[in-house]
C-alpha cells in the first residue's frame, strides 16, 4: 500500500457560519478561525476542510456560490483567508476547500448572463429547456429536486425552464460544455496557486446528466436521480480534472457521493485511473433511517456494522476510506447512534468505533466535545431549505406542526449547525452578539473550556485516540476483520499489521452485558491502549461490558 500524507492525517471540518465569530456580528468567520488554529491543531488535526467560504446569497448556506474566486464578506476577505492559510501551514496543517461545481448560485454572474438570451455564451453553461405539453407550460421532464419541489424553474422572459436538482437558487451547471469544465479547472488552479492543498468535491457524482434528460422513476423526492448520479460522463470529466490538475500540483481530492456502494466507489478511487483519493459515502449514515435522515427507523447496529464492514473489506489494499460519523448534513451522532443519557461513554465509544478502522478520520466541529441535537420549540426557528421542504412534504401527508417539529428536531441537519460551544458565557463564547442561529441551551454543561480542564472529557479522549492512532501504524495500515457480526450489542473488529494484532471492542448496549472474547485473543496478554471508563475494566476473557464501553487492545 502506498503511503501518502492523507492516509496518516486527521481532517477537521469547519462549517464557518457556526464555528467562531471573531468580529461580533453573530456570524462565524475567519477571524474566529484564526483565533482557534492552535485549538484545532491540539486535537491532532493535520488538515482543515472548510465548508464553502465564498460569497453566497445563502439559499443553501454557502453551497450556492456566487463567486468561486473570492471570500464572503460574512467570513472576511482574501487577505484574511491567506492569513488563515499561512497560519495553518505554519502549524503543519493543510487546507482543503469545498469545490461545489454541480451547481452555482442564481446570483453567479454566469447565471445572470445566461438569463440574457439564448445567444448569450453563458446560456449553455446551464440546462435551459423549453416546456412540454400543448401550451409548453409543463416542465421538460418529471424530475423532482432533492431540496425544493420540482427540479425545473420557469423563466418568463426566456420562456424556458432551468434545471436545479437541489434548491431553486442552485441551477445545475452543464458539465458537457467544455467551457464549463475549463472554468472548474481555473477555479482549482486559483486556489492551488494560493497554496491550498486540495478539495472536497461536493455531490461530485451528480455532474453528468444523461443525454436527453429522460423522465425518471417516480419517487417522493429526487425523481430522476438515476439519470444523473454517476452519470454517463462522470468518470471521464473527473479524469479530465484530475489529469489536468495533477500534472502541475500535488492536490488531494475527496469526493462526496450519495447513493454509492463500496463496489462503485472503487471505480472512482482505486487503480491507476482513479479520479478521487477517497469518497464520502453514506451507507453507514443510514443505520437509523432509510435513504434520507428524515425517514426514521429504529437504530440497527447490524446495519451499521454491515455498512462499515463492506467498505472496509472492499477498499482494503485497493483504495482508501473517509471515516466520518458527523458533518454539516446530519444530526449529531450521540443523539442518533449513542445515548444522551450515557453521553460521555457513548461519545467516546462512537469515536473509537469509527476511527480505529482503516481510513482517514474526519471530525466535524463540536463533535470532539460531544455536542448533541438541539431541541427547538417551534418550526419557524429552523433556517434550512431542507427542513422547509420536508415540512411541506409532511404537512401534505397530514402531519401537524407539533408532529413535524418532533421529526425535524430528530432528523434535521440543522442539529449540526448550532454554534460551537466554547465556554459557558453568554452565547456559549461563540459571539458577543446574538448568534445567527440558536445556541443549544446545554452549552453551560457541554463546552470546550470545561472539557479542556477535565482530563476525562470527550475532548481529551479524542486527543488521546488520535495520538494512539499516530503512534501505532497498525491503526492506519492494518487490515480489518470483523467478529461477532450477529451480535446486537457489540461491534468488535481486529486489525493486523506487521505481525501485530489489535482488538477493538465497542458495546452499543445501554446496560451491562457479558462479553466473550473471540477465539484467538487473550485479553490478559493484551496492552490496553484506550478505554472509555475511568476505572480499570475486567481483564478476563469472559467479562462484563458496561453501557457503551469501548476498549482497544494491542497484542505484540
Ligand atoms: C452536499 C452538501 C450539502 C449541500 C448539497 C448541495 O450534499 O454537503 O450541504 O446542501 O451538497 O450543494
Ligand atoms: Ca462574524
Amino acid at each position: 500500500m502506498k503511503n501518502e500524507w492523507y492516509k496518516e492525517a486527521v481532517i477537521y471540518q469547519i462549517w464557518p457560519r457556526s464555528f467562531k465569530d471573531g468580529n461580533g456580528d453573530g456570524i462565524g468567520d475567519l477571524h474566529g478561525v484564526l483565533e482557534k488554529l492552535d485549538y484545532i491543531k491540539s486535537l491532532g488535526a493535520d488538515a482543515i476542510w472548510f465548508s464553502p467560504l465564498y460569497p453566497s446569497p445563502n439559499a443553501d448556506y454557502g453551497y450556492d456560490i456566487a463567486d468561486y474566486k473570492n471570500i464572503s464578506p460574512d467570513y472576511g476577505d482574501l487577505d484574511l483567508f491567506k492569513q488563515v492559510l499561512d497560519g495553518a501551514h505554519e502549524r503543519g496543517m493543510k487546507v482543503l476547500m469545498d469545490l461545489v461545481v454541480n451547481h452555482t448560485s442564481i446570483d453567479h454572474q454566469w447565471f445572470q448572463e445566461s438569463l440574457k438570451g439564448k445567444d448569450n455564451p453563458y446560456h449553455d453553461y446551464y440546462f435551459w429547456r423549453k416546456g412540454k405539453g400543448k401550451d409548453g407550460k409543463k416542465p421538460p421532464n418529471n424530475w423532482l429536486s432533492c431540496f425544493e419541489g420540482g427540479a425545473w424553474e420557469y423563466n418568463k422572459d426566456l420562456d424556458e425552464y432551468y434545471l436545479h436538482v437541489f434548491a431553486k437558487g442552485q441551477p445545475d451547471l452543464n458539465m458537457d460544455n467544455p467551457k464549463v469544465r475549463d472554468e472548474v479547472k481555473s477555479i482549482m488552479r486559483f486556489w492551488l496557486d494560493m497554496g491550498v492543498d486540495g478539495f472536497r468535491e461536493d455531490v461530485i457524482t451528480y455532474i453528468s446528466k444523461k443525454e436527453g434528460l429522460p423522465n425518471g422513476f417516480p419517487l417522493p423526492i429526487a425523481t430522476g436521480v438515476e439519470h444523473y448520479n454517476k452519470g454517463p460522463h462522470c468518470h471521464e470529466y473527473l479524469t479530465e480534472f484530475r489529469q489536468d490538475i495533477m500534472k502541475d500540483y500535488d492536490c488531494f481530492m475527496v469526493g462526496e457521493s450519495p447513493m454509492t456502494n463500496s463496489k462503485d466507489a472503487l471505480k472512482y478511487t482505486a487503480g491507476e485511473d482513479k479520479v478521487l483519493d477517497m469518497m464520502i459515502s453514506f451507507d453507514h449514515m443510514q443505520a437509523d433511517c432509510l435513504v434520507t435522515d428524515t425517514i426514521v427507523t429504529p437504530f440497527s447496529l447490524k446495519k451499521l456494522k454491515k455498512a462499515f464492514t463492506n467498505w472496509q473489506n472492499d477498499l482494503y489494499g485497493r483504495s482508501w476510506n473517509a471515516l466520518y460519523i458527523e458533518n454539516h448534513d446530519h444530526p449529531r451522532v450521540i443523539s442518533r447512534y449513542g445515548s444522551e443519557k450515557f453521553w460521555k461513554e457513548s461519545g467516546k465509544m462512537l469515536a473509537t468505533m469509527c476511527y480505529m478502522q482503516c481510513g482517514t478520520p474526519f471530525v466535524y466541529q463540536g463533535q470532539e466535545i460531544g455536542m448533541v441535537n438541539n431541541h427547538l420549540t417551534s418550526v419557524d426557528q429552523f433556517k434550512d431549505v431542507v427542513t422547509f421542504n420536508n415540512e411541506k412534504l409532511f404537512k401534505k401527508l397530514g402531519f401537524s406542526d407539533s408532529a413535524y417539529l418532533k421529526i425535524a428536531n430528530r432528523t434535521s441537519r440543522e442539529n449540526a449547525r448550532t454554534p460551537v460551544q466554547w465556554d459557558k458565557s453568554k452565547y456559549a463564547g461563540f459571539s458577543t452578539a446574538e448568534p445567527w442561529f440558536s445556541v443549544n441551551p446545554n452549552y453551560t454543561d457541554i463546552n470546550v473550556k470545561q472539557q479542556e480542564k477535565d482530563k476525562d472529557s470527550i475532548l481529551n479522549y479524542y486527543r488521546k485516540l488520535f495520538k494512539v492512532r499516530k503512534e501505532n501504524k497498525i491503526f492506519i495500515y492494518g487490515d480489518y476483520k470483523e467478529h461477532m457480526h450477529e451480535s446486537k450489542d457489540f461491534y468488535v473488529y481486529e486489525r493486523n499489521y506487521e505481525g501485530k494484532k489489535a482488538l477493538v471492542i465497542c458495546s452499543f448496549a445501554d446496560e451491562t452485558k457479558t462479553f466473550r472474547v473471540p477465539a484467538g485473543f487473550d485479553l490478559t496478554k493484551g496492552k490496553l491502549l484506550l478505554q472509555n471508563y475511568k476505572d480499570a475494566p475486567a481483564r478476563a476473557n469472559i467479562c462484563p461490558l458496561r453501557p457503551y464501553e469501548a476498549r482497544v487492545y494491542l497484542f505484540e
